[in-house]
């Protein structure tokens, strides 16, 4: 299959493939799988998201910091190991490997922020 670029329809279908592997996934799966009820909204809120890190349209409008803290007593650093692993996976196995790569950093840098707001907060 054709490897995808960074445009609406590479990463729609990136964040498609990505969650459906996530949801297979034993460890990652019942977490999604109970947090979300509908699918569709999710994919295309994931693929808004990163049209707007990837490309700046500004398309995604949500705070992913209180998305995550809603679940922060199931999720741990080895879980974004975890993520980060799958999204490895997906990303080289589907997007030009340029592409692959710059996903591979941002999803990095974006999990780094996220594990800081959520395991090292100082409440004063
Ligand atoms: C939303 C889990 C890592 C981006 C969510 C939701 C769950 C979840 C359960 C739905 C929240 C809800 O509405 O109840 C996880 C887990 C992760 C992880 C278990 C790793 C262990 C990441 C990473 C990114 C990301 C690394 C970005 C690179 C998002 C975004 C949303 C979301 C943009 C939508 C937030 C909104 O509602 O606006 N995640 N996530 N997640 N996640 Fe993650």
């Amino acid at each position: 299959m054709e490897l995808k670029r960074i445009d609406d329809e590479g990463l729609g279908h990136l964040v498609e493939a990505f969650y459906a592997r996530v949801r297979a996934d034993e460890e990652l799966g019942p977490i999604f799988n109970d947090a979300i009820s509908d699918w569709p909204e999710h994919l295309g809120k994931l693929t808004d998201f990163w049209s707007s890190v990837m490309l700046t349209t500004g398309r995604y409008k949500g705070q992913p910091v209180p998305a995550h803290m809603k679940h922060r007593s199931k999720i741990t650093p080895e879980l974004f190991e975890r993520w980060l692993g799958l999204w490895a996976e997906t990303t080289d196995a589907l997007m030009e490997p340029a592409a692959a790569r710059a996903l591979q950093d941002k999803a990095r840098r974006i999990a780094q922020s996220l594990q800081l707001a959520m395991f090292f907060r100082i409440d004063a």
